[in-house]
């Protein structure tokens, strides 16, 4: 979704800021631009499409300046086109905004200013800031007073970078709902909606929190609330490397994601399983596990891929802990005003942490007293924060927009406090042993499966020019279905649909014919012969199958068109070698198709807005 840099220091900020944006190309964007305080004037450059198109126009012209900002836009209001890119600017053209976020009462705060006299130039929400801001610069405010004032009118969400040619030593920023960090620098700071975007120059950032504001000069920064209270910031040190934002040889970010998934997988488990004991340990969970062990019931709230993973997290947390379990749409569960008590846990898992609908459903979960926990792969993100403990998956940045290693990143912190509750509750000792032996086989099983990459592009060229595709599974196998479904809708724009595959008969089986691929995910466990008959069912209708089946099963190859055999482990595992095959099919499909593997249409990599 959109992105911000900006940046203030010695040098010039063209290239820094050129750079920042392609780092957050991987969000998802339509257009680009950037505002530049120069030594004479200030300079908008903005286009619909590539960062990279911004950057041949940069370049033409020769523009430099030490101060500036730059932006990706994701349309919510008004079509992708140069006039709504950001940033925005008042009338004189001598004040920048870019905004991330929905000004929701936009149209209320339009027609006040355009009593004021203001004219709109573009579609866009995000144009009511710089003219409000503007309206209390003319009041003979400062910028960083005009900006606190105006946002005090403002409804919705926002993460905003501003700058004002009447005060160039400054860049205003401020945040709520959508992320903000500040980067400190040696006689120059940056401000951005992600630090992959100011990594290449610095690892100390402060985090934001809704309601702050902060005005950064080169050399220092001042924070402060919405209320105009001033506040201590802590510096947090950036772990993360510029090796992990790259593409690292692979020619696409996904291809590179799915391949890492031994390594990933083995980072999400390292220190956290004790064998001998058969357990884990996880020491975001300590001083919560007695009240999560005693928990009546747990709810897992989600979206997208996330929302799968805790699905599988459900059947374990049944199957093993014997607490009840749902699993809710976080952009449900937000608005429809749930049954929440004070012995409920509720479990937000999110690879990116910022992700709109369930940020808000963790606030109303924790308004009402529930226990609130998350499960998050990025370091400092909202939900990690506001969650009253938690699990961070350790899978390292997730560029692609399709969520691959997150996920199995994803199910083994799931599994690991399967193991952590369960033991405190009726697991045995050797059963958690043989868990914490099969969990620490996976990432031998995944290299195996990632082996099968040539052969299931084979299958790809087959099946790239269908139109639809019907992905079954039962049990733990279910959510991988309905995965491996999203998978493919999302980078190949294939119609796909995952479905228990128990509920084919009660409808989808009405779709089957010679031209309806059929993904089935069958391994040999204790629904196998449920899962061969439904088989049987698609195969007398002529449709065509693909089968992910373990390889210990020499049978099913005569049933099915398609096999690709993956190692075996225990159930509760399973989908975490199961979808291995799926991410690879679709990838495969849609690099065959010509396709934008990395950066789909219409998609963000983080959705933070409703
Ligand atoms: O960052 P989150 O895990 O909260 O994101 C949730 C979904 O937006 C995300 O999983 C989305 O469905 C992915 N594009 C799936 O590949």
């Amino acid at each position: 979704m959109c992105g911000i840099v900006g940046y203030i220091g010695e040098k010039n900020s063209v290239p820094i800021l050129i750079n920042g944006l392609k780092r957050l190309e991987y969000r998802g964007y339509d257009s680009a631009g950037l505002g530049i305080l120069t030594n004479s004037h200030s300079v908008v450059i903005k286009n619909k499409g590539k960062v990279s198109l911004l950057e041949e126009r940069v370049e033409k012209s020769n523009l430099s300046g030490k101060v500036g900002i730059g932006h990706t836009r994701w349309a919510t209001h008004g079509v992708p086109n140069e006039t709504n890119a950001h940033p925005h600017y008042n009338s004189s053209k001598n004040l920048f905004v870019i905004h991330n976020g929905i000004i929701e009462n936009f149209r209320t705060l339009k027609k006040g200013l355009e009593k004021l006299g203001y004219e709109f130039q573009t579609e866009t929400d995000s144009e009511v800031l710089p003219h409000l801001i503007d309206s209390f610069l003319k009041k003979g405010y400062p910028l960083f007073k005009a900006v606190r004032l105006a946002l005090t009118e403002v409804e919705g969400t926002y993460g905003i970078a501003v700058i004002y040619e009447n005060e160039p030593d400054k860049i205003v920023a401020a945040r709520k709902g959508s992320p903000l960090v500040i980067g400190l620098g040696d006689n120059e700071n940056f401000v951005a909606s992600d630090v992959s975007a100011i990594l290449a120059h610095t690892k100390q950032v402060i985090y934001l929190e809704d309601g702050e504001l902060v005005e950064v000069y080169k050399d220092k920064f001042i924070v402060k609330t919405i209320s105009d209270a001033e506040i201590e910031k802590e510096v947090h040190e950036i772990s993360m490397t510029l090796d992990e934002i790259d593409k690292g040889g692979f020619s696409h970010f996904m291809l590179k994601e799915i391949m890492e998934q031994p390594e990933t997988i083995n980072n999400s488990m390292r220190g956290r399983i004790l064998y001998d004991k058969g357990t884990a340990i996880l020491g975001g969970l300590t001083d919560v596990l007695g009240r999560l062990v005693n928990s009546k019931r747990i709810i897992i709230t989600a979206c997208g891929t996330s929302w799968h993973a805790g699905l599988v997290g459900e059947y374990m947390f049944e199957q093993f802990c014997r607490i009840p379990t749902e699993v809710e749409y976080a952009s449900e569960f937000r608005y429809r005003n749930p049954i929440i008590n004070q012995d409920d846990a509720i479990l937000f898992i999110s690879q990116s942490g910022e992700t709109a609908d369930t940020l808000a459903a963790l606030r109303e979960a924790k308004l009402k007293g529930a226990l609130v926990l998350g499960i998050c792969n990025v370091v400092g993100s909202s939900i990690a924060r506001e969650t009253m403990a938690g699990v961070y998956t350790h899978a390292g940045p997730e560029i692609g927009v399709a969520s691959t290693k997150a996920f199995t990143s994803q199910l083994v912190v799931l599994s690991l406090i399967t193991l952590l509750v369960a033991r405190r509750k009726n697991m045995s000792q050797a059963e958690g042993i043989s868990i914490a032996e099969e969990l620490m086989a996976l990432p031998d099983k995944i290299n195996k499966i990632l082996k099968l990459n040539d052969q299931i592009e084979q299958i790809a060229s087959e099946f790239k020019d269908a139109n639809n595709f019907l992905y079954l599974g039962r049990g733990y196998n279910f959510p991988v279905a309905l995965e491996g479904a999203l998978k493919l809708k999302e980078i190949s724009y294939i119609h796909a649909e995952g479905y228990p595959a128990a509920e084919m008969k009660h409808g989808p089986i009405a779709l089957i014919d010679e031209n309806m691929p059929v993904v089935f995910i069958a391994p040999k466990d204790s629904t196998y012969d449920k899962i061969i008959s439904n088989i049987e069912e698609v195969k007398a209708r002529g449709g065509r199958i693909i089968a992910i089946a373990t390889d210990n099963d020499n049978g099913i190859d005569e049933l099915v068109d398609y096999t690709i055999k993956v190692p075996s482990t225990i159930k509760m595992l399973m989908p975490i070698l199961t979808v291995i095959p799926l991410q690879l099919l679709a990838y495969q499909i849609a690099v065959k198709k010509g396709l934008n593997v990395d950066q789909p249409r219409n998609l963000a990599k983080s959705v933070t807005v409703e």
